[in-house]
């Protein structure tokens, strides 16, 4: 299959006003309808990486590259183009709890629409016909007059997965879309977004702390530490030594007297590692 780059990050470092770097000198590139994941522990710089990319926060330095194009160079109107084709995916979801599963998917199309027709939620057979559609894809079309508020936290996430597909995305930034779920409903939404990736041809990038989805759903594994990539591989590449770079060392020798192969890795010596048990 012809690989094509949809999103190019190229030497791209953040700086907060008066903190240390939280990103530094990242460069990695996706392809078109590719699942990558991006882990690191706490305050590795996995959320400043993806707000990067869609621009909701402005890099300090370094280029971003979406469907050839520089998104830290656009104006409001070419960005307001671009972030069409980017949706996002929240760990707290952000839907508007009060509104329908239905009405929270049609807002995924509120970028394609004039701010007067947005307010007024004028949205066209078509869009609506579209939105029950994907609401069904995923499992969904029963709740689609439910409250979200009414809805369990794997049902929102599927809420949010159908706003972010109705957008019609190239890209899904997802910032750590499981960390609420538990492991059914966490299985069942990296399943989701794999199907978006494989069937849909949208690429995924996905930040995680659970090492062993990333493993299991991933066509390729981003690692940081301190703001700075350290690992760019497959799952397959990930191992103790990957790992002990990503998240630290200490645990690595407790390990060590452990068969060898991720497997053996219990996934709470990871979180340990992570800093997040
Ligand atoms: N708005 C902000 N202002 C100042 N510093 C920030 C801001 N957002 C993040 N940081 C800092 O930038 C660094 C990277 O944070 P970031 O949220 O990107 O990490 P993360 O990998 O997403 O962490 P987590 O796994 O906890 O979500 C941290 O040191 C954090 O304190
Ligand atoms: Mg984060």
């Amino acid at each position: 299959m012809e690989r094509q780059t949809l999103l190019n990050i190229e030497s791209v470092s953040k700086a907060y006003t008066g903190k240390a770097k939280a990103l530094d000198g990242v460069s990695f590139s996706v392809e078109r309808g590719q699942f990558v994941s991006v882990i690191g522990s706490s305050g590795a710089g996995k959320s400043t990486l993806l707000r990067c990319i869609n621009r909701l926060i402005d890099p300090s330095s370094g280029a971003v590259e979406f469907d050839g194009r520089d998104v830290t160079k656009l104006g409001k109107r070419e960005l307001r183009q671009i972030r069409r084709r980017v949706s996002m995916v929240f760990q707290h979801y952000n839907l508007v709890s009060r509104s329908t599963a239905i009405e929270n998917v049609l807002q995924g199309r509120l970028g394609y629409k004039s701010s007067l027709a947005g307010v007024l939620a004028l949205y066209s057979e078509e869009e609506k016909i579209r939105a029950f559609d994907v609401l069904d894809q995923l499992g969904l079309l029963e709740f689609a007059y439910r409250r979200c508020d009414q809805l369990s936290g794997g049902q929102k996430q599927r809420v949010g997965i159908a706003r972010a597909l109705v957008q019609d995305p190239l890209l899904i930034l997802a910032d750590e879309p499981i960390a609420s779920l538990d492991p059914k409903s966490s299985r069942a939404i990296m399943e989701h977004l794999r199907w978006a990736a494989d069937d849909l041809g949208i690429a995924c990038l996905v930040n995680l702390h659970q090492v062993d989805y990333a493993i299991e759903f991933s066509d390729r594994i981003i690692g940081l530490k301190d703001g700075k990539l350290v690992f760019d591989g497959t799952p397959a590449e990930l191992d103790a030594e990957a790992i002990a770079r990503i998240y630290g060392t200490p645990y690595v020798k407790e390990r060590s007297v452990k068969p060898q192969g991720f497997s053996d890795v219990v996934e709470a010596d990871v979180m340990a590692a992570a800093g997040v048990a």
